[in-house]
């Protein structure tokens, strides 16, 4: 079987960095789940596709035309990297993704990125839905305070507009909904290694999974 390690927990916790530099040092591929969310909410957007239609979204998540190549996401052949940051997009990624039929569309789509060497996966349910024999779960969380202050910071240096106070409100909405969702909410798998990065450096983090990665693999 493809060894897999999921990386899960709610948004500005250091999953995404975790994933990307756990790949680089494994040498294993990397799944930024959330990005397919937050492309589907674009082509929502686009097509004038409401985010409360359910099965509407869901047949344009089954015909998405989205590839990641080096790190850039293209939605039909398109870079849409930087338009699926904005805080927007995060916000109408997970009003799309609370619908189960959409969900569905994307499950298959996502395992399909599990190929030789190894994956690891970022998301909300990487290990309780998409990858449950995952044999190594890292669940990631932290203060809403702190991970509203790194989401700043993120934005800033992407020379994109931001509010520290609208960042707090927004992540305390996004995880509410994220958390409360009928399907496949955001917690922690069974089997999952919790972290609590609030007070903890990429660096430390990154040790710390490391070890975890040594004991099972
Ligand atoms: O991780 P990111 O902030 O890019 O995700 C955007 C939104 O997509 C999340 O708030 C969440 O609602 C949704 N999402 C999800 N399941 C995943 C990844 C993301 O529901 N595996």
């Amino acid at each position: 079987m493809i060894p897999v390690i999921t990386v899960d927990g709610p948004s500005g916790t250091g999953k995404g960095t975790l994933t990307a530099l756990l790949g680089e040092r494994l040498g294993w591929h990397c799944l930024d789940s959330g990005a397919l969310y937050r492309v589907l909410g674009l082509a929502a957007d686009r097509a004038g596709v409401d985010l409360e239609d359910a099965e509407g979204l869901a047949a344009l998540a089954a015909g998405l035309e989205l590839r990641f190549v080096e790190r850039r996401v293209l939605l039909a052949g398109e870079d849409v990297s930087d338009l699926i940051r904005t805080e927007q997009a995060g916000m109408a990624a997970s009003r799309a993704a609370a619908h189960g039929p959409v969900r569905t569309a994307l499950l298959e789509w996502q395992r399909r990125m599990a190929r030789e060497p190894g994956l690891v996966a970022d998301g909300r349910d990487m290990g309780t839905v998409v990858f449950p024999q995952a044999p190594l779960k890292v669940f990631l969380d932290a203060s809403p305070e702190v991970r509203a202050e790194r989401r700043y910071k993120q934005l800033k240096e992407k020379g994109l507009d931001a509010s520290l106070p609208d960042l707090i409100v927004d992540i305390r909405e996004r995880d509410q909904r994220d958390r409360n969702r009928a399907v496949a909410p955001l917690r922690p798998a069974t089997d999952a290694v919790t972290l609590d990065s609030t007070a903890m450096s990429i660096q430390e983090v990154l040790d710390r999974v490391l070890e975890e990665v040594r004991r099972v693999f």
